[in-house]
């Protein structure tokens, strides 16, 4: 987004005022001339720098102008609040203290904000200051934010991030709002991360506040633009219990949120609002079902990518599992296989010599970790509502490699080609069946397993030295059905990122394979 001054200029030039050329001509008069130019302004509305100021019907100044501060980059935002079919408000801004009431009718310096989706905004040089003026403003409730940082009111491109739902419970992450700041260690200190891993929380704070609704399409939202205050004039669904900054990946910090109180089998809408002005773009889930019994883990520092259900007993005097419940049993051989696989990696001499151009000992232990937790913690899944085909009826052949994303569809398109169907990785599991992790007990409830990607695998045996011996199956020749195949890469040789869906889920709540 390049928002240099001049992008927004839409007016035609009209004739040039020769005002300003007759106060140069009077020299040192011109600053005293120019203070005159603004005087009528004094009796206007002033807006000042970071100033965020909502206006309606009864509110809006008679006449509807304001004046605006100077600055060598000030830039001035507009959001809609209400929507009115009875008025379409129209902004007009100029730089020139020439201009009193910037308009329709244009000339020099004046310039028309453009409104997409109930937000508009202008940057630009305001030597003078300036002159914001409404048209047509209506019963229309609007904000209009001035700043030197760049537009105050803005549509992010940014999505939030799903972490997974249970019938009555989200867990959801804001985009990355800090680098981890974790620094590469080097030769001879080669230490690499404790199995157990300390965060240092990150020095700023996010600001993103999460906003969820029951997705309605015809309801009163949806008739509205997406701005932070029509949000902010909703009731957000559900209950957030926890909040906190998570390191879920290399990528950074973001903010998780844990909701409560949704409710089963309802499709809802998040976004994210940074700063109380800016809104995400929308990302769209489904809880479970009622029946749904696999209960939320999340927040473990030693695997900080799992944030889903999985298939353990209910939780004793709370509502999931964290750090402080999940059981020992399941935790201390993961830790064990991590410590062990970081001692045999440092056998090498990281830092100094390398095995690949591409990687190092850290990203090996950081895949590997994430691999390990992924398979270790077996994730529950249900089809999803906007897949329904998703889910596969029975077992999947004990000899392939795992579950295929693409089968063929007897359905066709209304051109006749037949119609391929993406599944999610999902294997039905029978009541008091064996556990795929042996350190998990066994539930006495039947639940859906959503297998790893076969992604995970692929990028710890890439990131590792072949010495450590780590492989990951095949497509032709394999033991058991373990893995979700096909949804990233194509699982062929040279199939990296050409799989069915490119992604292991998508801001329509899809969740395709266990990536974690
Ligand atoms: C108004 O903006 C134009 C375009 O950036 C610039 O050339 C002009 O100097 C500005 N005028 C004032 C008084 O800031
Ligand atoms: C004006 O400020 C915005 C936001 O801080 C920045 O992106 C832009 O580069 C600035 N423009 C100039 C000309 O300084
Ligand atoms: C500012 O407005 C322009 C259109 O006039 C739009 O393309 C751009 O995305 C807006 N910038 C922000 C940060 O919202
Ligand atoms: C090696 O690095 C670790 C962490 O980076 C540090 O705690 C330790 O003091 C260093 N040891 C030496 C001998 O420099
Ligand atoms: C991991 O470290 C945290 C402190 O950072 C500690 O509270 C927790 O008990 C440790 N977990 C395990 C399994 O050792
Ligand atoms: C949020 O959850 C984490 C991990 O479960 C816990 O350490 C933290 O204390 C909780 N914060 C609040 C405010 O409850
Ligand atoms: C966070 O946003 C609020 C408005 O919601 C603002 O007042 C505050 O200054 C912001 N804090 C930071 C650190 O950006
Ligand atoms: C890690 O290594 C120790 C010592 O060799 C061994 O006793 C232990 O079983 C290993 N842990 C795992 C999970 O393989
Ligand atoms: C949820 O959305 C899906 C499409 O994404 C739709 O098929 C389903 O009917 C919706 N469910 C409800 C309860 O609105």
């Amino acid at each position: 987004m390049n928002n240099g001054p001049g992008q927004n200029w839409k007016c035609q030039p009209g004739h040039r005022t020769s005002r300003r050329r007759r106060y140069a001509a009077a020299g040192v008069a011109v600053l005293w001339l120019l203070s005159i130019a603004v005087a009528p302004a004094a009796a206007q509305t002033a807006l000042g720098i970071d100033s965020i100021s909502s206006f309606n019907a009864d509110t809006v100044p008679d006449p509807p102008t304001f004046t605006l501060p100077s600055s060598s980059n000030l830039s001035v935002s507009v959001a809609f609040c209400s929507s009115n079919s009875d008025s379409t408000p129209r902004f007009f801004v100029t730089n020139s203290s020439a201009v009193s009431t910037p308009s329709a009718s244009g000339g020099d310096n004046v310039y028309e904000i453009d409104l997409t989706d109930g937000y508009g905004n202008f940057t630009g040089l305001f030597e003078e200051g300036g002159v914001l003026a409404v048209e047509d403003a209506g019963e229309t409730t609007f904000e209009i934010g001035v700043s030197e940082n760049g537009p105050i009111h803005q549509s992010l491109d940014q999505l939030p991030l799903l972490g997974d739902t249970t019938s009555n419970q989200a867990i959801i992450f804001s985009p990355t709002f800090e680098l981890s700041g974790w620094a590469e260690p080097s030769y001879p200190n080669y230490t690499l991360p404790d199995a157990n891993l300390t965060f240092t929380e990150p020095s700023s704070s996010s600001n993103f506040t999460i906003f969820l609704v029951e997705t309605d399409t015809s309801g009163s939202l949806s008739s509205l633009p997406q701005t932070a205050c029509v949000l902010a004039s909703q009731t957000s669904a559900g209950t957030v219990t926890n909040e906190s900054a998570w390191l879920r990946d290399d990528l950074g910090w973001r903010t998780q949120w844990i909701i409560e109180g949704l409710t089963p089998s309802t499709n809802y809408t998040a976004y994210v609002v940074r700063a109380g002005t800016q809104v995400s773009q929308p990302m769209y889930f489904a809880t479970k079902s009622a029946t749904f019994n696999c209960p939320l883990v999340s927040s473990l520092p030693f695997c900080p990518n799992i944030a889903y259900p999985v298939p353990l007993p209910f939780p004793e005097s709370t509502t999931r599992y964290d750090a402080s419940n999940i059981p020992d049993s399941i935790t201390d051989p993961l830790l064990s296989s991590i410590t062990n696989l970081t001692v045999s990696l440092t056998s090498f001499a990281c830092g100094r010599d390398l095995y690949s151009p591409l990687v190092t000992c850290a990203d090996c232990q950081r895949e590997y970790r994430r691999w390990l937790c992924t398979v270790s913690f077996p994730r529950c899944g249900e089809a999803s509502p906007s897949n329904p085909d998703a889910v596969t009826s029975a077992a999947p052949n004990p000899t392939a490699t795992g579950i295929g994303a693409v089968t063929h569809h007897s359905k066709h398109n209304k051109d006749g080609a037949e119609t391929s169907t993406v599944r999610s990785a999902l294997v039905p599991q029978a009541s008091g069946s064996a556990p795929r992790n042996s350190n998990f007990p066994t539930v006495d409830y039947p639940y859906s397993m959503l297998l790893p990607c076969l992604e995970t695998c692929t990028a710890a045996d890439r990131a590792c030295p072949n010495f450590l011996g780590f492989k990951c199956p095949v497509m032709r020749f394999n033991a058991a059905a373990s893995y979700g195949v096909g949804y990233v890469d194509s699982g062929k040789e040279d199939g990296e990122g050409d799989g069915a869906v490119s992604s292991l889920q998508d801001r329509y709540g899809n969740i395709w394979c266990n990536g974690g």
